[in-house]
């Protein structure tokens, strides 16, 4: 997935990995990745609904590789599919080493739920695919979606 198929509602940042992001073990910290994780994703959910919005739930969140001091890291996040009041939020975070070699380290899925001035869920719009690429995305969205509402029923 890339910047091209978000489309709508897309996010990016970008951060240089400091002394106070590292963990003892010299690596990025994994909460600070997920904090801006969890920003980003609230970030492109409300330039959807264009209201606020709520984290449900962090569902899938992969640390796949590490990122270390100097790295320069990016998170782009995009909506992927939406339900009646939830948005699924896709973030994927790459590190980008000084000669531009860049690697995608996470991905996460993240639910973000719209809220009206009485903080209770919101109707959000319609999400309607403007690619092949999205539409696919949006598939593979629906999935999860169905998959986690499945374990929440089963009390899983
Ligand atoms: C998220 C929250 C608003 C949902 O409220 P609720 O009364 O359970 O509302 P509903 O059951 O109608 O669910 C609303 C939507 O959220 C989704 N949802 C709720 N809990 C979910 C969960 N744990 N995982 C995935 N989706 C979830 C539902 O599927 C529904 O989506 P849909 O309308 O698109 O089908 C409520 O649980 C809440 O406020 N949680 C705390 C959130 C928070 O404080 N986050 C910050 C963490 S510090």
């Amino acid at each position: 997935m890339d910047n091209e198929i978000y489309g709508i509602c897309y996010s990016e940042q970008t951060h240089i990995i400091r002394p106070q992001h590292m963990n003892s073990q010299g690596r990025l910290f994994g909460g600070q990745l997920m904090l801006w994780i969890d920003e980003i994703a609230g970030i492109a959910a409300r330039r959807y609904c264009r209201g606020n919005v709520t984290t449900a739930c962090v569902d899938g969140l992969n640390f796949i590789d590490a990122a270390h001091f100097n790295d320069t890291v990016t998170l782009t996040a995009g909506v992927t599919f939406v339900g009646r009041t939830s948005m699924e939020v896709t973030v994927l975070t790459y590190t980008e080493k000084i000669d531009g070699t860049r690697k995608l380290i996470n991905e996460a899925h993240l639910v973000e739920v719209a809220l009206d001035k009485d903080e209770h869920p919101a109707e959000v719009p319609a999400f309607i695919p403007s690619t092949p690429e999205a539409q696919e995305e949006y598939e593979k969205g629906r999935l999860r979606y169905e998959l986690r509402k499945e374990r929440r029923l089963a009390g899983i």
